[in-house]
């Protein structure tokens, strides 16, 4: 393994599984499992095995994107992986294509977005939170995600780049609805996402009145089914509203 790669340790103890995401260095990293030379990861590959100054076996694995989503650094509530599903699935997100996303918060649904297209930039209004994500993407490997400091609002007005896909998280996604078909190429979508009908009405107001025919809102309702010696049904404890996510082509 080489320096800075990513990695994911996992190791079960008394039929519990803990997992932990970091990179390969020079330094040590302290579990309460014991403390891993992290520097031997070096003479590693991935699927073998290393051991803590504990005697803890952990296995070596190469972290996915749901493993970033569970370990990233959090500033603010991300998009959950039900909702970036649609995203992806509805705008055919591919490996050409170039986004424009904001706000960026942990930069969990930019993560993703990086993980299949070509180059995201996102933008993000809090100078703290814009570290946090730059690190997170660091750590994750992902060197096409680019995190921007400025409000997308003014931001997008002077923008001179186009994209394929613009994705939006922010309070005022409505204020920047007006000004998107000046950086989506033909044929991109713009994709919303709002906790409340009122904002996801005022961004579709918006999309109307600057010419967007196609739009499709829609809200993910998952259901996880439990398992037990009783009976298996839906959970009683369960993800309930996130989103809606409003999507529109041009
Ligand atoms: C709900 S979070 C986004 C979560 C993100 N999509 C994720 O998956 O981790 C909203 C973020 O937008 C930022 N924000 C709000 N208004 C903004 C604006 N006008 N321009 C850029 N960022 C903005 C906030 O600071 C916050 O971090």
């Amino acid at each position: 393994m080489n320096l800075g790669e990513s990695i994911l340790l996992r190791a079960e103890q008394k039929g519990k599984l803990r997992e932990f995401v970091t990179a390969v260095s020079v330094e040590k990293f302290h579990t309460d499992f014991g403390i891993i030379d992290l520097e031997e990861l070096l003479q590693k590959e991935v699927g073998d095995t290393i051991t803590s100054h504990m005697g803890q076996e952990f296995v070596i694995q190469k972290p996915r994107m749901p493993d970033h989503f569970k370990y990233a650094k959090r500033t603010g509530a991300p998009m959950i992986p039900k909702d970036i599903g649609s995203i992806i699935a509805y705008t055919g997100l591919n490996k050409e294509d170039s986004v424009l996303d904001a706000g960026t918060g942990s930069g969990i649904l930019a993560m993703y977005l990086g993980s299949i297209a070509k180059h995201v930039v996102s933008y993000e209004i809090r100078d703290e939170f814009v570290d946090v994500a730059r690190k997170n993407m660091e750590r994750a490997g992902l060197d096409n995600v680019e995190v921007r400091c400025g409000n997308i609002v003014d931001e997008i007005a002077t923008l001179d780049e186009k994209f394929d896909v613009v994705t939006l998280d922010t309070i005022d996604s409505k204020d920047v609805v007006s000004n998107v078909r000046k950086v989506l190429l033909p044929g991109g979508f713009v994709v919303t996402y709002s906790p409340f009908i009122e904002q996801t009405k005022a961004i579709r107001a918006g999309m109307a009145e600057v010419g967007f025919v196609d739009v499709l809102t829609i809200e993910n309702i998952e259901r996880e089914i439990s398992f037990s010696d009783r009976g298996s049904r839906p959970a009683t404890t369960r993800v309930g509203h996130t989103g809606y996510i409003t999507i529109a082509r041009m």
